[in-house]
């Protein structure tokens, strides 16, 4: 007889053989930018992600480790360029073992989001700069990769997974979304490509497959490989969409990887998404519930969900296997601990007003901070100036 009892948000997840969580409630990869100029955590980088882990969820992401030691978003983001920064990143991971939390590690090249390099230069798939970018550095030159530059990219999430596993990381989730490196080269937008490397969703999936790969044959097979991947730009059909997805979701589960989380924007419709509660959290069910038909392995996502009851319904109606939650536990890095001991009225909640994101771009903050919060409150003067020049 079939079993229609809806799956609860507290059910335990696996993925593949290699890991497992307590429960189906991630915290989403957050780039807190508390990291000195080498990418090497500061203590409170520690404190942050020690006090998420404390908070109810089954797993999580470390958020943006760099793979390129050259390419940056700002001067405080997470490098996983070297042993020393594997070293550094040890503690956590066996506070995460002490805590029978599945923490992962997210890798990020954020190529044609990335700062220039000091010769200006952006790396890309078809020499197409995003346009925030270049509102900030007008000079700067965004090259079409060459082979050998995309085989050293592959080299580099490569070296970066394995710096993740001496680390002691069980989980590793490549950065395909948000406009970033490997989501360009998804895009049918940004990848113009008549090699190898374009002209179809499967040929641009090419280089997230061969980072796949790569990272299996650095990692032995040890270490689950999940995928953030971008299934709505925002940009409508000539841009990135859930419709182009369905052979690459399978490729993926036939690569190997065991879970994928799935996130709309880029940095030109963040803002769109981020006032738009309703619109990305629809969006975001419906292209999860798509994708999710064409494979066995979980799939889930974040955008816009506030509570352990969205996520029981979420996931109750089948519409993801999993749901994140990146400006909600933020705000309260207890929340789900707090909502599952039946404690919803000690929970503070986010405003939604994404100024945390732009703490990532501002000249006068100096790392992510949060309204409501009081461990890492903004400072009332950044604050006030948000409040005036940014509604
Ligand atoms: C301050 C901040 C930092 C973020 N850093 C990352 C990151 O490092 N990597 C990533 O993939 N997404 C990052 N995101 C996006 C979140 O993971 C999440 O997808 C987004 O906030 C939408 O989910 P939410 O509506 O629950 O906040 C960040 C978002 C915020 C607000």
């Amino acid at each position: 007889m079939e079993n229609n009892t809806p799956i609860p948000a507290t059910q335990a997840l696996h993925f593949g053989a290699h890991a497992a969580s307590k429960n189906r409630m991630y915290f989403s990869s957050l780039g807190m930018d508390l990291c000195d100029e080498y990418g090497f955590p500061r203590p409170e980088f520690f404190a942050v992600y020690q006090s998420l882990m404390d908070g109810g969820c089954g797993f999580g992401f470390l958020g943006n480790a760099s793979v390129d030691a050259d390419a940056r978003y700002n001067s405080r983001g997470l490098k996983l360029t070297s042993p020393a920064h594997a070293q550094a990143l040890r503690p956590l991971f066996q506070a995460a073992q002490e805590r029978d939390f599945l923490l992962g590690v997210q890798l990020q090249h954020y190529g044609p989001q990335a700062m220039p390099s000091d010769q200006g230069i952006i790396l890309s798939p078809s020499g197409i700069a995003s346009a925030s970018i270049l509102n900030t550095f007008p000079q700067a030159r965004a090259v079409a990769m060459s082979e050998e530059q995309i085989l050293r990219c592959i080299d580099q999430f490569s070296a970066a997974a394995r710096q993740a596993q001496q680390a002691g990381a069980p989980l590793i989730q490549i950065q395909a979304s948000n406009g970033y490196l490997v989501s360009s080269f998804l895009s049918p937008k940004t990848n113009r490509r008549e090699d190898d490397w374009g002209g179809s969703p499967i040929k641009r999936a090419r280089l997230l497959l061969s980072i796949v790969e790569g990272i299996r044959k650095a990692t032995g097979n040890k270490v689950a490989i999940t995928v953030r991947l971008g299934i709505d730009d925002g940009l409508g059909e000539e841009g990135q969409h859930a419709g182009l997805l369905g052979d690459v979701v399978v490729a993926l589960e036939v690569s190997g990887v065991s879970a994928i989380t799935c996130s709309v924007g880029i940095s030109e419709t963040f803002r769109f998404f981020f006032k738009n509660k309703e619109k990305a959290q629809a969006m975001s069910r419906e292209g999860c519930r798509y994708l999710k038909s064409f494979v066995q392995i979980p799939v889930g996502f974040t955008g816009s969900v506030a509570d352990v009851a969205e996520a029981n319904e979420i996931i109750g109606c089948g519409d993801a296997d999993f749901v994140g939650f990146g400006r909600a536990m933020l705000a309260d890095n207890h929340f789900i601990a707090k909502e599952l001991a039946g404690r919803k009225d000690l929970v503070t909640r986010c405003k939604g007003d994404a100024f945390c994101f732009r703490d990532k771009k501002e000249p006068m903050a100096t790392r992510v901070y949060c309204c409501v919060n009081p461990d890492y409150r903004r400072p009332e003067k950044l604050q006030q100036y948000y409040e005036e020049n940014l509604k």
